[in-house]
């Protein structure tokens, strides 16, 4: 089979490096990928948010199976205009991927099914959004409706911190239409803890679950970024946690969508609290995490693309996914300065000098000359 994976992270690198390893895997190709990703596939200069170049590309180097990596392209519809086409493609719908891509739309349709969550009130009116704060109890939670790379969340440890955040969003449209509706979410505490599950849309197959790191100095200080590092398993979960997870929470959260007409297939990402064993959702994403997937991919024993395969023809009832019980830990380096503004272009070397059991995953690098950028 020849496998296209849309995406340039390192979550886009360690799926391309998983599938690769099948033996249906015939040829691999990537779509912007990255120099990292160059080792195991054929980079093609298209960015992943392109949906008519992908699916030019599709047709013309005969892709058997596209898989979608990041949020953006599917927010952007790139799953309906494949199927559309005729071509196969792992990961949920434009409607379904809402999930992720609408804060609004995922605690009402918690709420509404009585799943397990944060609490949730929703506002497109910035005055009555105002009102509300003042009736809220610090640290409150704000979220942007839509997709903001990661940033759309400030957890305001005052009223008037909280009052920013919403002007910032709803009035400046720091995240432009991302932030013209906020949901105000209840603050959890607990254990922090991501789960993922491969789906067809009604058989529902967990994967082992992994927690990150996001806050960008040790001890769990300083400002969020994308994630600075992953570990798996994590040491508070069990398979009675597990089972509840699955019972309370990513099941019905699949039929509930089916229930909705949003039939969701591919990955589903609980991003899950855990108070007094008790798990609750914040949020859901529509995809695998990144880094959390750099460590559970490693873990999987099971062929991917016949899961992936499995998910698409709604046979996921059929297989047996298995993962061996080994502990990875994920350590992510960026440039200085990151999360706020970093330099780029900075050569990477010794990646061929690390011990055997190191993997190296790559986040959008490029090849250049040696001593060059
Ligand atoms: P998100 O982008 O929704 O994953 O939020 C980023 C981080 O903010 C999460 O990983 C949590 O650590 C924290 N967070 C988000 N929502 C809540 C909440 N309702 N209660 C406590 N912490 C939260
Ligand atoms: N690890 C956080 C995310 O992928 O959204």
């Amino acid at each position: 089979m020849k496998i296209l994976v849309v995406g340039s992270g390192a979550r886009e690198h360690t799926l391309a490096w998983k599938l690769a390893q099948s033996p249906k895997a015939t040829e691999m190709f990537t779509a912007p990928g990255n120099a990292g990703m160059a080792k195991v596939a054929q980079l093609l200069d298209i960015k992943a948010e392109d949906n008519e170049g992908l699916l030019k590309a599709a047709k013309d180097f005969k892709i058997d199976l596209t898989v979608i990596g990041s949020e953006a392209p599917l927010a952007n519809g790139i799953v309906d205009l494949f199927e559309k086409n005729g071509f196969i493609v792992f990961g949920p719908t434009k409607k379904a991927a809402e999930i992720e891509s609408s804060k609004v739309f995922s605690g009402a349709l918690l709420e509404k099914h009585g799943i397990p969550s944060a609490k949730n009130a929703a506002f497109s009116d910035y005055k009555k959004a105002a009102e509300y704060l003042k009736t809220q109890k610090p640290p409150i939670v704000i979220k942007a409706d839509g997709l903001a790379e990661g940033k759309g969340v400030i957890i305001a440890e005052s009223v008037e911190d909280a009052q920013k955040a919403i002007e910032g969003m709803m009035q400046s449209k720091a995240f432009g239409a991302s932030g013209e509706r906020v949901v105000i979410q209840e603050y959890l505490t607990g254990r922090e803890m991501s789960f993922f599950v491969f789906t067809d849309g009604k058989n529902v197959a967990p994967t082992v679950p992994a927690c990150d790191y996001k806050r960008i100095y040790d001890g769990d200080k300083g400002p969020n970024t994308g994630g600075m590092g992953s570990y798996t398993p994590p040491p508070f979960f069990n398979d009675v946690m597990g089972n509840i997870i699955m019972k309370t929470i990513m099941q019905p959260t699949i039929l509930a969508l089916a229930d909705e007409g949003r039939l969701y297939k591919g990955t589903l990402y609980g991003g899950l609290m855990i108070t007094n064993n008790v798990p609750k959702v914040i949020e859901f994403n529509a995809r695998l995490g990144d880094p959390e997937t750099q460590v559970v991919l490693p873990r999987l024993k099971t062929d991917l693309v016949d899961i992936m395969l499995a998910v698409i023809e709604n046979r996921l009832d059929k297989i047996k996914i298995e993962f061996d019980d080994n502990a990875y830990v994920g350590v992510v380096m960026a440039s200085g300065g990151y999360p706020g503004s970093y330099k780029t272009g900075y050569p990477i070397s010794g990646l061929d000098e690390l011990d055997k059991d190191i993997m190296v995953f790559h986040a959008r690098t490029k090849a250049g000359e040696k001593g060059k950028s």
